[in-house]
């Protein structure tokens, strides 16, 4: 892989043919991430601007420092800043409403490998899964201070995790021998519970709960999702990819009960075969698309 790799951005076409329903104006990515999509609209409509979000820090590096990104400057604003802080962030920006909304949540290739980040469970990384590097709470902390309880309940929430009791009491155990430091740790400790079952790693539902949690992403979607309407110029529309149930439940609950919004898609879109070929990670995208109706 290439060293300035940073992140493949999924269903660029559908986006495009989905989103952009005027050809002017601002539209905002939530979701900046190595601006991959960003950098696709921009190149394609010339008369578009795009206000950018994205909490990380080496987003907003990337965003700096990266040529292709600094290309288009002069159309792109970048919010270093969480995506649930949308309306009023525009505020402060005096744009009152934008023509086009994009999220395409969790995290990005670059997260994900970033050895010094702690999101991957086959890792020697610190437990620290923050998106966010001015956050306080980190895996860590949660994996080493919260009671069984608690602990039980993340992994049944935001995991779906079926032996969420057994996991929780095996890491109370464990960490009386001394703290749960890496991500291998953690994993290894899972696996004294949960066997392997075909490639997916045991540990795959605890790291996502961790996740989850730790940044507090569905609450943030939500934020999110009940600020659309009120950005959104009528007949502009917001497309959201997501990578799991619980999100995808969110969203089509949230598009299907918004009585401002329209849904586009019924069916929800995923990924085609040649994508899914080349891009591993665009199996379990879902996209749903809904579109501003009249005050
Ligand atoms: C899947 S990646 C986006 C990749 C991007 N579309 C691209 O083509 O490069 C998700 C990005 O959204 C950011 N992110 C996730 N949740 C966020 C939130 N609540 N607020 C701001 N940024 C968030 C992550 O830090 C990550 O960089």
């Amino acid at each position: 892989m290439e060293e300035n790799f940073y992140h493949l951005p999924v269903m660029l076409n559908e986006i495009d043919q989905y989103l952009i329903t005027k050809d002017t104006g601002y539209y905002v990515d939530c979701t900046f991430g190595g601006g991959g999509h960003s950098l696709y609209l921009l190149n394609k409509h010339k008369g578009i601007k795009i206000i950018a979000f994205d909490q990380d820090t080496d987003s907003l590096k990337r965003f700096k420092e990266n040529p292709e990104v600094q290309k288009f400057k002069d159309r792109i604003i970048f919010c270093h800043d969480n995506f649930r802080n949308i309306e009023k962030k525009l505020k402060e920006l005096n744009i009152s409403k934008i023509n086009g909304l994009l999220a395409d949540l969790g995290v990005s290739s670059k997260q994900l490998d970033d050895k010094t980040r702690g999101f991957s469970f086959n890792s020697n990384d610190l437990l620290d899964m923050r998106m966010n590097k001015e956050q306080e709470l980190t895996a860590y902390e949660v994996v080493n201070t919260f009671g069984k309880e608690k602990l039980q309940d993340i992994f049944f929430k935001y995991g779906e995790e079926s032996l969420s009791k057994q996991i929780a009491q095996k890491i109370v155990e464990e960490r009386i021998k001394g703290n749960i430091k890496t991500c291998n740790q953690l994993t290894d400790i899972v696996c004294k519970v949960k066997w392997a079952r075909g490639k997916i790693n045991p540990a795959t539902k605890i790291f996502q709960a961790l996740r989850i949690y730790v940044n507090d992403e569905l609450g943030s979607l939500r934020d999110m999702l009940n600020s659309i309407a009120n950005v959104l110029n009528t007949g502009a529309r917001a497309a959201i990819l997501t990578y799991h149930s619980l999100e995808d439940r969110i969203v089509k609950q949230n598009f299907k009960e918004n009585i401002n919004l329209k849904i586009i898609n019924k069916k929800v879109i995923t990924a085609g075969e040649e994508e899914i070929k080349i891009n591993p990670r665009s199996r379990s995208a879902k996209l749903r698309i809904a579109e501003k109706t009249d005050e």
